[in-house]
């Protein structure tokens, strides 16, 4: 079970094919603000790449948008600046940060990070936690929790929506 603070608003959707997935998180793009930081959690296969190239499609990034577990972060250029992070492959906070991930050009785009409990035990309540869980072959339920008030726009964003 994960703590829930006071006030911790969340939503849930559930989305019937990848395109699908991907069209949310355009959505969920266009009301994106510099500094914002998405934590994109979920099995291997789950759809936090899916999500992060449709988010990419929603801030405008015509770049090619793929896995980047073997450069650990990527950088695609849109309405703001998108770090893509995949900390796979990493086993904590502190390689991360040696490896000068989490540097200050974040506070100018907006940052997805997909395995972001590999940094530590608990998701930073400073991110949107976006959990993908396996339904089916196409289908996937998708937790969108806002860690504090700066990310309910997000959620009203997904509430404005048609149904995915
Ligand atoms: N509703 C759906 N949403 C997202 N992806 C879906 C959906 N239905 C089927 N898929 C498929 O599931 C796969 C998701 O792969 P993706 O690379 O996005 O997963 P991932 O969570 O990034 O995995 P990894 O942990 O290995 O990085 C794709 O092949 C995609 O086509
Ligand atoms: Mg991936």
């Amino acid at each position: 079970m994960t703590g829930f603070q006071p006030g911790t608003r969340r939503v849930v959707v559930q989305t019937g094919s990848a395109a699908a997935t991907r069209a949310l998180a355009a959505r969920l793009a266009e009301v994106a603000e510099p500094g914002d930081r998405l934590a994109l959690l979920g099995p291997l296969g789950a759809g936090k790449t899916e999500f992060a190239k449709g988010f990419a499609a929603g801030l405008g990034v015509t770049e090619t948008v793929n896995s980047p577990s073997f450069t650990l972060m990527a950088e695609y250029a849109g309405r703001l600046p998108l770090y893509h992070l995949d900390l796979y492959r990493l086993s904590g906070a502190a390689e991360a940060i040696d490896g000068g991930l989490l540097d200050e050009r974040e506070a100018q785009g907006v940052t997805l990070i997909e395995w972001a409990d590999r940094m530590g035990a608990e998701v930073d309540p400073g991110r949107l936690e976006v959990r993908i869980a396996v339904e089916a072959d196409e289908t996937r339920t998708i937790e969108i929790r806002a860690g504090s008030s700066r990310h309910e726009r997000f959620l009203d964003a997904v509430a404005a929506g048609a149904p995915a």
